[in-house]
Order: C-alpha cells, then sequence, then structure tokens
C-alpha cells in the first residue's frame, strides 16, 4: 500500500512517501504555511499525483502515552483530510520522531532555515517508518481473541449477557456510584434486552444508578420500529425502574443527521463532564457484529471508520440504508468494557473470517477495535461459533 506521512506543524507539514512494497521511498516535502485549509489542499494535491492510498499522521502525546488538547486537535485536522480526500488515516506516535530525525540527519551545510525545514520532511519520514514496522509486526497477521464464551442454548447466551451486564453494574455502581452502559440495535440484543429485563436482578435501587446511552441509531423518529431507542424502549426500558432522566437517547428529532450527531456529542460531554479533547469512559459497551464486519455504524467503505476527532459522526448511507449516527472507534476503544453479542448462523462465516486476518480495518470496521482487544469479551451462541474451529 502507497502511503504518505504527514507530520502537521504550525508553520511547517513534513512529508513522506513509501513505495507500493512499502519501503520508505524518501523523507519527501515540506509545506510551508500556517493555514491549514491551504496545507490539506497541498497534502491532497501531492498524494494525487503519488498514488497515494492512505495516510499516517504523527499525533503527539505526553510522555505517558495519553493524549491532550494537541493530539485531539492533530486528529481533527485528520478528520478533514479524511472527509477532504476519502481516504483512511492511521495514526502512529509522533513522540521520538523529531530526536529520530535528529540522529538521522545527513551531516551537510544547511542555514538554520533549511536544516529546519529538511528535518521535519526527515521526522515525517520517522513516523512512517515506525508505522511501517509496527504494521509488520502486527497489522500482517490474525490475532485471536482472548475471552471468548460460546453457549449451545440462545437462552444461556442472553442470560449470560444479561449477567455480564448486571455484574458490571454492582461493581462499577459499589466502586464509582454510577454505571454507564452504550447498547446496540439490530436484530441481536432483543433477548438479551429481555434477559435484562427480566432474569438479571437488578434492584429498583440499581436502576437509578444506571444511565443509558446508544453506541448508534438510525436516523428516524423515535417511535419508528427501525429506530434502536424503540426497541430497548419495548424490551427492556418499558418494563425496568430506571427514571426517565438516566435514559440519554439519540435524539433524531432535528432535520439534518449531522445536527444530531453534534447534538448527541454535546450530550456526552456534558454529561461525562469532559474536556473538548477527552473520550467518555463507558463502563460497558455492547456491539453487535454485522455480516459485512461492521460495528455500531462503522460500516465498510464509509469514513465513519477512519474518523477520531470526534465522538459521535453522521453517517450517510442512502441509497443503501438510512442515515445513521454512530459513536466513533476511539469511543468505542476506550471503554471500560467490551462486549461482542453475536449470535445465529448467519454470523459463522464474518465470526471466522475475522478471527484469521490481517486486522485491517478498511476490510472489516470492527478490526478498529483490535488494539484493545484484550478488554472484549466474546458471547457467542453455538451456530454463530460454528466455523471457527479451524483457526490458524
Ligand atoms: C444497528 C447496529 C449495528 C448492529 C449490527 C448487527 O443499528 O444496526 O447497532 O451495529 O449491531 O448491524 O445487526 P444485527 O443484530 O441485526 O445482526
Amino acid at each position: 500500500m502507497r502511503l504518505m506521512a504527514v507530520d502537521f506543524g504550525d508553520k511547517r507539514t513534513g512529508l513522506a512517501i513509501c513505495d507500493a512494497a512499502e519501503m520508505l521511498a524518501t523523507p519527501y516535502e515540506v509545506i510551508t504555511t500556517s493555514n491549514i485549509d491551504y496545507c490539506i489542499q497541498q497534502i491532497i494535491r501531492l498524494a494525487e499525483n503519488e498514488h497515494v492510498e492512505g495516510f499516517v499522521v504523527g499525533l503527539p502525546l505526553h510522555m505517558d502515552g495519553s493524549q491532550h488538547g494537541r493530539a485531539f486537535q492533530t486528529r481533527q485536522w485528520g478528520d478533514r483530510l479524511v472527509e477532504q480526500s476519502g481516504k483512511p488515516v492511521y495514526y502512529a506516535d509522533e513522540r521520538l520522531s523529531s530526536s529520530a530525525a535528529e540522529r538521522m540527519f545527513p551531516a551537510g551545510v544547511l542555514t538554520r532555515k533549511g536544516k529546519k525545514k529538511r528535518l521535519d520532511a526527515v521526522a515525517a519520514a520517522v513516523i512512517l517508518e515506525s508505522f511501517l514496522e509496527y504494521k509488520r509486526q502486527y497489522l500482517q497477521k490474525p490475532k485471536q481473541p482472548e475471552h471468548i464464551q460460546i453457549f449451545s442454548q440462545i437462552t444461556a447466551w442472553a442470560k449470560a449477557a444479561a449477567d455480564h451486564f448486571a455484574q458490571a453494574a454492582r461493581q462499577a455502581i459499589a466502586q464509582r456510584g454510577i454505571f454507564s452502559a452504550a447498547l446496540s440495535g439490530g436484530k441481536t440484543p432483543v433477548m438479551f434486552f429481555d434477559a435484562l429485563a427480566e432474569l438479571a436482578g437488578l434492584t429498583a435501587d440499581d436502576w437509578r444508578r444506571i444511565r443509558l446511552f446508544w453506541v448508534d441509531e438510525r436516523f428516524v423518529p423515535s417511535d419508528s420500529p427501525d429506530s434502536n431507542f424503540w426497541l430497548a424502549r419495548e424490551h427492556l426500558i418499558s418494563k425496568v425502574p430506571i427514571p426517565d432522566e438516566n435514559v440519554f437517547r439519540i435524539k433524531t428529532e432535528k432535520s439534518d443527521v449531522s445536527a444530531v450527531a453534534n447534538d448527541y456529542q454535546a450530550t456526552l460531554r456534558t454529561i461525562f463532564g469532559i474536556k473538548e479533547y477527552e473520550y467518555p469512559v463507558f463502563d460497558w459497551v455492547g456491539l453487535g457484529l454485522g455480516q459485512d464486519g461492521h460495528i455500531a455504524s462503522l460500516l465498510p467503505g464509509t469514513l465513519a471508520v477512519w474518523i477520531t476527532g470526534r465522538l459521535t459522526y453522521a453517517v450517510r448511507w442512502q441509497p443503501r440504508g438510512l442515515d445513521r449516527v454512530t459513536l466513533t472507534a476511539p469511543v468505542l476503544q476506550n471503554a471500560r468494557q467490551i462486549v461482542m453479542l453475536i449470535h445465529g448462523q448467519e454470523k459463522a462465516a464474518i465470526v471466522r473470517a475475522i478471527f484469521n486476518q490481517m486486522p485491517d480495518p478498511a476490510v472489516y470496521p470492527v478490526f478498529v477495535l483490535w488494539p484493545v482487544l484484550n478488554k472484549i469479551v466474546w458471547l457467542l451462541d453455538q451456530p454463530a461459533a460454528s466455523l471457527i474451529g479451524g483457526w490458524s
């Protein structure tokens, strides 16, 4: 894959390119401007000339690896690159790039300005090199899940999912006084919701401390049978003593799906009390798996898969299906616990595929979770798990 690395800077943005065989071709170019729109246009123009298929953006992080405002801003620039180029953006830690670039820098007679400029391009090359190394080590072989449970009866599967939720809720309430969960839609959660309402043994006191959010929502009125909120209301919310003010549905009443996404992002920031550059920490996120490898509404081939500088995103899916609003990949990754709820024979092929392939989110969006694979619990019924015997 031909990739371009971008080391965004306030005055100079360094670029590097690798060839299709993923050998570093060269430190490539430096764009000298502090106008980010112009900079992005130039990057896209050069990428088109060079037939680049995707970008690697250097992410400035704290020394402990945590994100700060500057890193979030870089992600927002990355989102603009995604939206304007239509190409994937991967991120690579840039903390060591400047000093490594200094070491790699060839001796020569350059002015201070010329040296600075050259260093930026070399720094981009270092970012690209380390991303390619990471890819060689981790992305080119299948990685298999650690916590997987298979149930022979669908009723046992539903009860286990409900028990998992209830246990996580009791634990969070004991430790922090509150439990925040994000629910998915589709057909999968019906039996889980029923079991949660009827069998999980959560008390009225527990429900007072449980907050419900949604992983994604279709852009339909909340009383439509296509609405994920409607499904949860029918099978769960109407049957349990959860106070109305603890239910944070994605409000689809606005006329534009982007406005709905923005509104939900603002709600999350307020309720979780987080800064503009922070992601909320859900205690529990329940996800289904689409037969095309999607989770939430990170649908294959949509830009939503690559957006990381926002908490929510509007996915324009018409005419293939309904437009949707989804949590973005970093919000899902940031949850304390992620539970993949999968049942039915029709999921067997995709389950086998994702456990045996190179984890590229461009192929199956569920792979955005592979950096946090160790915190995912997989609950499968026998038919869904029936083809995974042949793990390589
Ligand atoms: C939705 C989702 C979606 C779902 C999968 C699985 O609104 O459709 O939240 O991500 O979990 O598409 O769908 P099924 O459960 O219908 O197979």
